[in-house]
């Protein structure tokens, strides 16, 4: 039995190592990570050091340093990787993202529409036109002909 003030060496070691698993970065500081030979991503809200696998990605290194200074997670799961990828993952695990820190995507605004305009005269005038003029050519050259044939 531990008795009172008995303090589990082991546990202390357990529990010092996984809150430095989970360390909580900061969204500024990991977008500081974008170099080929130092590349932190955040898939998912977890932060991955993938530094050691840069030359190894079977998709490269240039499609994973685009995917570093923002949440890669749509970037990750567009791509359809495997279970085998997604296990090899925890390796390069580094702790969590303050998700607070994470800017938001821009909200999209759509462009100003033209004002509305009640007022559909030029508008009627313009698909009158678009079907008299071709009427009147043909009507013109029909005219044309008959002229001539007389003669
Ligand atoms: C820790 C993060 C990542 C790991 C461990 C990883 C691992 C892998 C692995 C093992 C493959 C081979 C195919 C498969 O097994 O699915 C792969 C392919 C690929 N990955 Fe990643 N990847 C990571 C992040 C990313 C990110 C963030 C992107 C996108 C920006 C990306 C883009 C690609 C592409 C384009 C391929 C090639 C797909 C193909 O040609 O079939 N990967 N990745």
């Amino acid at each position: 039995m531990i008795s009172k003030g008995f303090v589990c060496v082991f546990c202390l070691q357990f529990e010092a190592e996984s809150m430095a698993d989970k360390k909580v970065h900061l969204f500024e500081e990991v977008a500081k990570h974008n170099k080929t030979k130092d590349c932190w991503l955040i898939i998912s809200g977890k932060v991955y050091d993938v530094t050691p696998f840069m030359e190894d990605h079977p998709g490269g290194d240039e499609v994973l340093l685009s995917a570093t200074g923002k949440d890669a997670t749509n970037d990750f799961e567009d791509v359809g990787h495997s279970d085998s990828a997604r296990d090899m993952m925890e390796k390069y695990y580094i702790g969590e993202i303050d998700a607070s820190t994470v800017p938001q995507k821009r909200a999209y605004i759509p462009p100003p529409q033209a004002p509305y305009n009640p007022d559909k005269t030029p508008e009627f005038v313009i698909k009158i036109l678009q079907f008299l003029v071709p009427i009147l050519i043909l009507a013109l050259a029909f005219a044309v002909r008959q002229y001539t044939k007389k003669e």
